[in-house]
């Protein structure tokens, strides 16, 4: 699907079930190659993300089976290294999640530099220094990334992450649940995906504990088992709906959530005059006064998180007054500011700040996803603009969100997906996605 063609204006109400969380999803399918048996994933949300890491363990040699759409049944009996998967890791930003699983299944690993979401520079430096703590010799040339042990097995060690990152936090923990001894991960991320990682690897037979706080402490077990597991449910998916509702108005109930992992979000949209009321795995968000102005600092979980950044400036673009979001994560992620402007928006960047002067209402225009959390503020922004947006590239934004536009539609929104015969440069795209 190319691209999505929003009437705006449309209040929303009823009823969104939010589906499992892409990165948690994302960590957790790369890391069931490390299990001895069939591990069974549930609440697995569909999307291209996932997609396209169960394809790279079937290249592999593992048996993948969807039990039903959310369900999946992964058996990594017969798995080993191939140069088959290497487009497919190419496209994906989580596919770093292969050097921490491959090292720990085989004691050595071969993939590629992952692709993804481009904002600014996103180097895996913290990745490389914990595998090589670990006992592990990388080499990284052409885009191509191996790496091996001298025996056949990672050794725990004491590793110092510089960056609060969660990427190289979650690859050392999976690398580490079956090196031989004790790993010690300091001034880790405490994002709500780790904590899943460690629950996963935890029922599978590992010894992960401290997950949520600053330092994980792994003790390296020989062998994992087969099990169930299901994921939690998207903590951005979610409050990328509560955006939707305090842009568009109306009163949505948002299902299968944790509140717990929405506080920040709430708590800011509160703030801006939107009501969040908690009921049990739910959060009912209603919208129908004016927007107050606020100032947002994006910061590693339990902050405000970087990927609700574009979705909360959006929302920020009509309320009154003038508000600050400063992005405390990546350094470049503001790209997606000229699309809001093209619909009407009144922002200024410079360097990590946007400062947003809000108007009455945006206007529909044709705008680009220029990423994943990036597209899914233009469909916030044509939600609730005046006249027909048109949001091109939604590859992008199938990358994270299940059914967008069918869970949109049954909560009122007139959006439609429109396909259209892929040119060659949209071929490119939807292979550079990820
Ligand atoms: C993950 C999320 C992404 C989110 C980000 C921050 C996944 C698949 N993606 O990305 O959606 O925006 O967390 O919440 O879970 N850094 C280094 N060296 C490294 C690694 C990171 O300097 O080796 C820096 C990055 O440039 C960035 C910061 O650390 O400034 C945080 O990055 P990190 O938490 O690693 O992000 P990802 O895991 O790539």
């Amino acid at each position: 699907m190319d691209k999505y063609i929003i009437k705006g204006g449309n209040q929303l109400f009823g009823e969104v079930e939010i589906s499992g969380a892409k990165n948690a999803a994302v960590a957790i399918i790369p890391a069931a190659m490390m299990v001895d048996g069939v591990v069974r994933l549930e609440n697995l949300p569909q999307i291209s993300d996932t997609d396209k890491l169960l394809q790279i363990l079937e290249l592999m040699g593992a048996q993948v089976r969807m039990v039903n759409p959310s369900t999946v049944d992964i058996d990594c009996s017969h798995v080993s290294l191939s140069n088959k998967i290497f487009s497919l890791t190419r496209s994906i930003r989580a596919s770093y999640y292969l050097i921490g699983a491959m090292l720990g299944r085989f004691g050595k690993a071969k993939t590629t530099m992952p692709g993804g979401c481009n904002f600014g520079v996103r180097p895996i430096d913290q990745h490389v220094k914990g595998m090589k703590a670990l006992g592990a010799s990388i080499s990284i040339g052409r885009g191509l990334i191996n790496a091996e042990t001298r025996d056949g097995r990672l050794r725990g060690a004491r590793i110092y992450l510089d960056k609060v990152s969660v990427g190289a936090t979650i690859n050392i923990m999976i690398a580490a649940a079956m090196a031989e001894g004790l790993t010690v991960i300091e001034n880790v991320a405490r994002e709500p995906h780790i904590v899943d990682l460690a629950n996963f690897l935890n029922s599978m037979g590992a010894d992960v504990r401290g997950a949520g706080t600053d330092v994980i402490k792994i003790r390296g077990v020989r062998s994992l088992h087969g099990g169930t597991y299901a994921l939690i449910p998207d903590q951005i998916e979610a409050g990328t709906y509560m955006t939707a509702v305090a842009a568009a108005g109306g009163e949505v109930r948002i299902n299968n959530v944790i509140p717990r992992h929405l506080e920040c979000i709430s708590a800011k949209l509160r703030e801006m005059g939107v009501t969040v009321e908690e009921q049990g795995d739910a959060v009912i968000v209603r919208r129908d006064g004016p927007l107050e102005r606020a100032n947002v600092k994006t910061q590693p979980y339990p902050g405000f998180p970087t990927d609700m950044q574009p979705q909360i400036t959006t929302v920020l673009c009509m309320a009154q007054g003038t508000s600050v979001v400063t992005e405390g994560v990546w350094d470049n992620r503001y790209k997606y500011v000229n699309e809001l402007r093209k619909m009407g928006a009144e922002i200024t960047v410079s360097g990590k700040t946007a400062i947003i002067e809000g108007v009455n209402h945006l206007v529909g225009a044709p705008v680009a996803a220029c990423d994943l959390r990036a597209g899914a503020a233009m469909v916030v922004a044509g939600l609730c603009a005046e006249g027909t947006t048109v949001v091109e590239d939604v590859v992008y934004i199938e990358r994270g969100y299940q059914d967008i536009v069918g869970k949109l539609r049954a909560l009122g929104a007139d959006i439609v997906a429109v396909t259209e015969p892929d040119e060659p440069e949209q071929e490119r795209r939807r292979e550079n996605a990820g």
